[in-house]
């Protein structure tokens, strides 16, 4: 696998482009679920300085925190339950523009503005979410889904 990241600038969507193959050499040869995780989410803090990017995995009904970067988290969320807990009831990507305005949201604090969460679908069926906070407000598009669709779709299962 490749160890170190090149940080580029530009748009968003040169960003990512630049970011995606980086990534998929860091996947590479490596099946461990967790040791990808806590890469991509290292991978994507170092490229866009998100306040929080991370996952939370399912287990026993409940999604128990992952891999992630930036502050503590909350460690548990139920099902249908903030934006997580929605994006995993639903299986499908909730992108949140302000966060005061989703009814429900959980605060893990009080300075994330906005927020986009992905599902980690295996065998059809959410194994967890990707979520990324941003203490700024209206940061997220379909462009961060597209790309960060393509890096989960990258995760090896072993
Ligand atoms: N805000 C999320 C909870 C997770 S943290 O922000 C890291 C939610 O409403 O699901």
């Amino acid at each position: 696998m490749a160890e170190d990241l090149t940080i580029s600038a530009g748009t968003k969507k040169e960003q990512y482009q630049a970011l995606i193959p980086q990534i998929k050499g860091l996947l590479e040869g490596e099946t461990d679920l967790v040791a990808n995780l806590a890469n991509i989410a290292a991978a994507l803090k170092e490229q866009f300085h998100w306040f929080w990017v991370g996952f939370y995995l399912v287990k026993e009904n409940q999604l128990v925190l992952g891999p992630f970067q930036g502050p503590v988290a909350c460690t548990r969320i139920q099902k249908g339950r903030g934006v997580c807990g929605g994006s995993w009831a639903q299986a499908k990507t909730l992108i949140v523009p302000d966060v005061e305005k989703f009814a429900g949201h959980i605060a893990c604090s009080s300075l994330s503005r906005s927020e986009i969460v992905l599902p980690v679908i295996r065998n059809n069926e959410v194994i967890g979410v990707l979520d990324v906070d941003s203490e700024k407000l209206n940061q997220f598009s379909t462009i961060d889904q597209h790309y960060l669709q393509q890096i989960i779709d990258m995760i090896p299962f072993g």
